[in-house]
């Protein structure tokens, strides 16, 4: 991983995603999750704030030493015990069924093989175990959508291979989990093509 990748891009990540006007949509990313909690792209633990009192503990997983050291305030007034458990959300280290709910945030635009990740999420979840996002992705319109394929290949290179493009809610859908609550927006104060937003509750069946 070269200089940018490894020490620019988690900072310019951290300042980014930690724009205030976030903030309700980590909350209700988070609001429901409980007991045991695995969180893909933990970053620099922005949404450790809005864990729910019913989260028992939290796995992080998350290639970026620099994201880790980032969180260091966070974790020391985090109130639930939060570990860094793993590295790559398309293997994760954990045996089958282990968590209750899991946790991803602007994160399915970048995990390189999204399927395998996701495919990671259910093997890992017990039956009936809950997926909470907030994602951006392929846009609604048309128009917006011709903006992210022309803007898709700068964005990938400035934020860590960002894709713009992807269809967030068919491809969790895809790996097996039954959308139960979602809402679809632009984030307010963002451009469109890197803000059309799904928020929402998968169960894994
Ligand atoms: C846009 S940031 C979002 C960070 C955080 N979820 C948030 O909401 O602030 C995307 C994160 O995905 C992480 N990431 C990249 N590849 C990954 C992988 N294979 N497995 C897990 N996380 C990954 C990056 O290191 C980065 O922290």
């Amino acid at each position: 991983m070269g200089f940018y990748a490894e020490h620019i891009v988690p900072r310019i990540l951290d300042k980014a995603c930690g724009l205030e006007a976030a903030t309700p949509f980590r909350q209700r990313a988070c609001s429901g999750l409980a007991g045991e909690v695995v969180e893909i792209g933990f970053g620099s633990g922005l949404n450790l704030p809005h864990y729910p009192a019913e989260v028992v503990s939290v796995a992080a997983v998350d290639p970026s030493d620099v994201g880790w050291k980032l969180a260091a305030q966070r974790l020391e007034q985090a109130t639930v015990p939060v570990r860094r458990a793993g590295l790559d959300g398309q293997r994760l280290p954990f045996d089958d069924d282990s968590f209750d709910t899991a946790l991803s945030t602007w994160t399915m635009c970048t995990i390189p093989d999204l399927v395998a990740a996701l495919q990671e999420l259910r093997r890992v979840l017990r039956p009936g175990g809950t997926l909470h996002f907030v994602e951006h992705g392929l846009a609604p319109d048309e128009k917006v959508r011709r903006t992210q394929r022309r803007m898709e290949p700068f964005n990938k290179r400035i934020f860590g291979g960002c894709h713009l493009t992807r269809p967030i809610t068919d491809l969790i859908t895809g790996a097996g989990f039954e959308i139960k609550e979602l809402d679809r927006y632009y984030e307010p104060g963002a451009p469109k093509f890197a803000g059309a937003d799904s928020l929402g509750v998968a169960v894994s069946a």
